[in-house]
């Protein structure tokens, strides 16, 4: 059977339970080695990847986001469904609201963002102005109302470079600049995602007021915390998500590096 659907389980999600009879499995890749849990949901085999490792050791700077995606990549994967704990900036995505992201803003500094270093690779400057697939994200949505969860169908994600929360002033101009969220880990993920030609989505689970936003300072105990309350949520809305997903789609990622198959060819 192959393995079609990847999900990436951020801050809070590190337990491969939503998966029936799940086995580690070892993959190598040019960037290093990836630990993944396999197993299977209502006849499909899923993948599933902890971004910050097993215990929460792997600061968002030093995620392999190489690897990670290659390793999905590798085991066939088509269809990312990446979680993610973020701080709003916007007064209607409250705690506790799940939102599937559509744009993000990059903040980042430190890290590798391409597969493509020149060489024998070459040199590839994906195309962005769908980063997140839209018939992913409308599964999602579509998932998330069926199960009368808090969803918001589209937002701007903000990627700070962490490992540190922001500062209200930084926070002030994120906001002026059109972020809706912020975390700390969806860039490079998505762009790496895209150059593999695979759909990725994002849902956002808000676990905090934005610092200078909210009332009390922030800490990765809260997050943790709030993740926990939506666990049972968030893996309902996955594995929905995963019933209705099917492989055909008419989406750009499948060639966002290659181009468009023109007819008859
Ligand atoms: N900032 C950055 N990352 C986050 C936050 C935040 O407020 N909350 C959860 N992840």
């Amino acid at each position: 059977m192959a393995i079609t659907i990847g999900i990436i389980g951020g801050t809070g999600v590190y337990d491969p339970a939503m998966l029936e009879n799940p086995r580690e499995e070892s993959v190598e890749t040019p960037y290093g080695s990836v630990t993944v849990s396999i197993g299977t949901y209502r006849g499909k085999e899923l993948a599933f990847l902890p971004r910050h490792g097993r215990q929460h050791s792997i600061p968002p700077h030093l995620v392999n986001y190489r690897a990670n995606i290659r390793a999905l990549k590798k085991l066939g994967v088509k269809t990312v469904l990446a979680t993610a704990a973020v701080g709003s900036l916007n007064p209607s995505m409250k705690p506790g609201e799940l939102v599937f992201v559509d744009q993000f803003l990059d903040f980042t500094r430190s890290r590798v963002q391409t597969f493509y270093e020149g060489g024998p690779e070459g040199v590839v400057h994906v195309d962005m102005t769908e980063p997140y697939c839209p018939q992913v994200r409308e599964v999602l949505f579509r998932a998330g109302r069926t199960l009368r969860l808090p969803v918001h169908n589209g937002g701007t994600y903000v990627c700070t470079e962490g490992p540190r929360f922001e500062t209200p002033a930084e926070i002030n101009m994120l906001r002026q600049l059109g972020g809706d969220l912020v975390g700390m880990t969806g860039v490079p993920e998505v762009v790496l995602a895209r150059e593999a030609e695979m759909c990725y989505a994002t849902i956002a689970v808000v676990t905090n007021f934005a610092a200078g936003i909210s009332p009390s300072r922030l800490s990765h105990d809260e997050v943790v915390a709030m993740m926990a309350e939506n666990a049972a949520n968030l893996r309902s809305l996955i594995l929905q998500a995963v019933a209705w997903l099917d492989e055909e789609r008419s989406c750009a990622c499948h060639w966002a590096v290659t181009g468009p198959v023109a007819p008859g060819r």
